[in-house]
């Protein structure tokens, strides 16, 4: 039985996960989301004292749940990149001591990818597939023509959609991360209320979301109380989703896959959600997205591109 032990500490999240021959026993995740929330973002010093704090009973719920002593695992992952650096470097230093005393490998792995492979826990990837990489740091469409095969095809010039949801929810006094808030709000207003551009409608697959955020903030600024929330949430909503949308749709035309997914923070969105399964169901092709658990930073994505990277090696 091949046992994995991986951790996950790029942003504000720490979290252990323990597969056990390619399931998931236990996916361990400390948010530190309500000391970060009074500042309105992320304070990256904050982030990585509160790594050093946490990171003690995250390792000890997780073997607890998993049933298994340390002595057990076989092999170690951990974040490598991108991330915050005061945070990537605990989560590395934690994994790296836990492999010296074990005497066993260390692996480093990719957020985004981890990202993408999130959705292959609950439903197994089939090739070639698309996936739509929406979070709090990346806007991005990946092909992948096999497993592991990662090839970008666009990403954002500025903001990233998560990042525009949130600067939109901290200037509605939503707190953070306002992502789900605008989300929720925008199930109760309706959505041509108000025009907000689409940005980027060109024949590439990168985005901007910076013209959506100036639009939005002046908006909010011009009509203050008169702004009517849940019409304003469902209109960003409907303008922040659709720039995604329109271009996953022109890279499915062009690369035709057999497969489609999405992957993020942003990839728990409601309206995303919907889209995507429409077009699956438009152009008969399968789907696999993540599970809401798996949606946001955690460690088991992690622990599943590790599998992965193992069996693509035969081990
Ligand atoms: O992937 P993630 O945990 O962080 C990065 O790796 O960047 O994504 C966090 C982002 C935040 O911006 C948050 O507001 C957004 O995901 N988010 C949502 C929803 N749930 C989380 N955005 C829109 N709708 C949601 N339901
Ligand atoms: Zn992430």
């Amino acid at each position: 039985m091949k046992k994995i032990l991986t951790i996950e500490s790029s942003c504000d999240e720490f979290s252990v996960a323990i597969m056990i021959d390619g399931k998931i026993k236990t996916n361990i995740i400390s948010s530190q989301i309500s000391e970060h929330t009074k500042y309105g973002g992320i304070i990256p010093e904050l982030a990585s004292r509160l790594h050093v704090k946490n990171f003690f009973w995250v390792l000890s719920s997780a073997l607890k749940e998993a049933a298994i002593p340390i002595e057990t695992i076989d092999i170690v992952s951990y974040t490598a990149k991108p991330g915050l650096i005061g945070s990537l470097i605990i989560g590395k230093i934690v994994a790296q001591t836990i492999a010296l005393y074990l005497n066993v490998p260390c692996m480093e792995m990719d957020h985004i990818q981890g990202h993408i492979y999130a959705a292959n826990i609950e439903q197994k990837f089939e090739f070639p597939l698309l996936s739509l990489v929406a979070s709090g740091g990346h806007t991005q469409i990946f092909l992948l023509k096999k497993q592991l095969d990662f090839n970008l095809l666009g990403t954002t010039h500025d903001d990233a959609v998560g990042e525009c949801y949130d600067k939109i929810a901290r200037a509605l006094g939503f707190g953070y991360p306002g992502g789900a808030k605008i989300d929720k709000l925008a199930s109760l207003g309706n959505e041509n209320t108000y025009q907000l551009p689409l940005s980027m409608q060109d024949d590439s697959y990168d985005f901007s979301y910076s013209g959506l955020k100036t639009a939005s903030l002046n908006l909010i600024n011009k009509l203050k109380e008169n702004l009517n929330i849940n019409d304003f949430c469902a209109s960003f909503q409907k303008a922040a989703i659709l720039t995604m949308v329109q271009k996953f749709k022109k890279a499915i035309e062009e690369y035709k896959p057999k497969m489609i997914s999405i992957a993020g923070g942003v990839s728990a969105n409601s309206r995303l959600r919907k889209e995507i399964k429409d077009i699956a169901n438009d152009n008969n092709i399968k789907i696999s997205i993540p599970i809401f658990d798996y949606c946001t930073d955690n460690g088991a994505m992690i622990a599943e591109l590790t599998n992965e990277y193992l069996l693509y090696r035969g081990e």
